[in-house]
């Protein structure tokens, strides 16, 4: 039997899971409890694991179906399940603030739900963490479900029935008009996605919003940018952050069907920052929940 100690983080969501080890093999009953840790946590932190890519993912395998990174897809029609999350390279050099993948991952600094540009968005994330900055790097997490229990039952009701249109060139476009190449913004046309999800396993409902929403369908552009932007703001005031601060050998777990996350951002020139992510993708469209 699977006997892990799960420590609340955050009084709307977040928890770290202590007493277990994933580094052999998995029974059937971690795996279950750890789906149940995130159905009711949204973000789980499991600290200490001697992960690699091999072992990350296999372990993701267990979780779900792992969802192929858009960028390697989209520009070299290639299958990738990994994305580096950080400036340090495979060959172990560090890039700069300057250089133009540490732009580009700036788009991260921007309130958002991993590829919620896709169709089928994701489900999970999983982040390993190998090297970690000693000032600053921190990701920011906020959870929708308690931000949409928080709203006005007419506005809920109100919100209920809206599609949002979720658009990668849009949100990159905040980087710099240069951040999508041709090839990867033809491979993600905008997307209409829910803007109100509810989590299958116990019915909880929560807001699908963040950088990537260009748009809400059938509304006058200037009162969507004006909602999608209050939402968020509203979504994000400080005391409903949790801000994980890494460690190497943490496994964060966190759950874009619920949550906002983004980075704090850190000084590129100064530190090294090394994190491996995969995802879980999500079951179908939004739409079809
Ligand atoms: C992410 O958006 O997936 C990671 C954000 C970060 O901590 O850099």
């Amino acid at each position: 039997m699977t006997a892990f100690t799960i420590e609340p983080l955050h009084r709307d969501f977040g928890a770290r899971l202590t007493g277990v080890d994933l580094t052999g093999d998995i029974a059937d009953a971690a795996i279950a409890a750890i789906d149940a840790a995130i159905d009711e946590y949204s973000f789980v932190v499991i600290p200490d694991q001697p992960f690699d890519d091999a072992r990350q993912l296999a372990f993701t395998r267990r979780l779900g179906e792992p969802e192929p990174s858009h960028v390697a897809l989209g520009e070299e029609g290639r299958i990738e399940y990994f994305g580096t999350i950080g400036n340090v390279q495979a060959d172990g050099t560090a890039l700069g603030s300057d250089h133009r993948k540490t732009r580009f991952l700036t788009g991260n600094n921007l309130w958002h739900t991993d590829a919620s540009f896709k169709p089928t968005p994701a489900k999970l994330s999983i982040m390993c963490a190998y090297e970690t900055p000693s000032e600053g790097g921190e990701t920011l997490f906020v959870s929708t479900r308690a931000a949409y229990a928080r709203l006005a039952p007419e506005t809920r009701q109100d919100l209920d029935p809206k599609i949002g249109i979720h658009d990668y060139v849009f949100s990159r476009s905040k980087v710099g008009a240069d951040a999508v190449s041709p090839a990867l913004a033809k491979s993600l046309p905008p997307v209409r996605q829910k803007l109100v999800r509810r989590n299958p396993a116990n019915g909880r409902k929560n807001l699908f919003i963040g950088s990537h929403v260009r748009a809400i369908e059938g509304m006058p552009e200037p009162e969507s940018r004006a909602l999608l932007d209050a939402l968020v703001e509203q979504s994000v005031p400080a005391d409903a952050i949790l801000a994980h601060a890494w460690r190497p050998g943490d496994l964060v777990i966190w759950d874009n069907r619920c949550l906002l996350h983004r980075g704090a951002g850190y000084d590129a020139d100064k530190h090294r920052r090394l994190m491996r992510q995969t995802r879980v993708s999500g079951d179908g469209p939004s739409l079809t929940e």
